[in-house]
């Protein structure tokens, strides 16, 4: 397949918290790392070329955390891209790191502030463009988790704020202490149990960040009706997962991760590909949310 640049005018544009454009497919930075999303990646020349392939796609923003390494996404980052010209990069802590695979919810507050401010320091940055709350943390009271990142965003540490894997109750909760900017959960053709979030990010103008956005599960099993849409498009079904999000709701941000350039490449064209609003109804309808 011919590689193709992002096509703004069919993906189009999202205004992360009212006034930070960007372009609605992003990348997710998840996937330069280690086995495990720990420690280097087994190729660093391939994860830097495909880094810097992102803008030349179109692609303006970059989704990553402090724990994907940990560090090592972020440094990466900053080594292909800095001073990122018109790239947003998104970035989130709440989770510690003890092991290969292991992710352990930490929300205290001067951990939260702490590793912001190493976030700020990796990627070179004044002030990071959007901090997510990687998982709020049960054993911390949900107050002091919102009130720390209140006074982080006060004190010039993020421009804008968002949370990951959570319900409409605790971005209502959030939004006593903040504006609720973005909100990440999973989110995938195999996988819609986050619905009536997204509906309500779609009513409030919230980004909706679905993470693992390239599944599409038993769908695409061989002989299925999806199958012939894809082939209808010249297209894989990955393609076509992230063709339907993206026309799902127009607060969809998808960040297909991926450590090589023929990967990202096939990710940008299967994001221009319109599906016609049949094809999308009836792949709706086969992929039935599970509430
Ligand atoms: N908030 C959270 O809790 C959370 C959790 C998980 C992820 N995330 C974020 O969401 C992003 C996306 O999620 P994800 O990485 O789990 O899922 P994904 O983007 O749906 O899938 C990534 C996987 O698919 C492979 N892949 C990517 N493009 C491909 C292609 N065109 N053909 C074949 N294989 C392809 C990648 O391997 P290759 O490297 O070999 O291409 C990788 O193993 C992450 O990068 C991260 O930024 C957030």
């Amino acid at each position: 397949m011919a590689t193709t640049t992002l096509a703004k005018n069919h993906s189009g544009v999202f205004k992360i918290g009212g006034d930070m454009p960007i372009n609605r497919l992003g990348f997710g930075a998840m996937r330069i790392t280690g086995d495990g999303i720990w420690g280097e990646p087994a190729n660093k020349e391939e994860c830097l070329r495909t880094l810097r392939r992102v803008p030349e796609l179109g692609i303006d923003f970059i989704d990553t955390a402090d724990s994907y390494g940990p560090e090592v996404s972020e440094r990466l980052i900053r080594e292909a891209l800095f001073p990122y010209d018109r790239v947003k990069i998104a970035t989130k802590a709440g989770l510690a790191r003890i092991a290969p695979n292991v992710w352990i919810p930490l929300g205290r507050p001067e951990y939260l502030r702490q590793q912001a401010i190493l976030s700020i320091r990796r990627l070179g940055v004044e002030r990071l463009d959007l901090w997510q709350l990687h998982r709020v943390d049960p054993k911390v009271p949900e107050n002091e988790q919102f009130d720390a990142i209140k006074s982080m965003q006060a004190d010039g540490l993020m421009r804008h704020v968002g949370l990951s894997e959570v319900g409409i109750k605790e971005i209502e909760a959030a939004q006593k202490y903040f504006k609720v900017a973005t909100v990440q959960n999973r989110y995938n053709l195999a996988d819609r149990a986050s619905e009536d979030v997204l509906d309500y990010c779609e009513k409030h103008n919230i980004g909706f960040i679905p993470w693992y956005p390239l599944a599409a599960g038993d769908l695409a099993k061989p002989g299925s009706r999806f199958e012939a849409i894809a082939k209808a498009h010249n297209a894989v079904p990955s393609q076509i997962a992230l063709a339907w999000l993206l026309k799902r709701s127009p607060v969809m941000l998808p960040i297909p991760g991926t450590s090589k350039v023929s990967h990202l490449e096939e990710n940008v064209a299967g994001a221009n590909i319109e599906l016609s609003d049949s094809e999308f109804a009836e792949i709706s309808a086969l992929s039935k949310p599970k509430r």
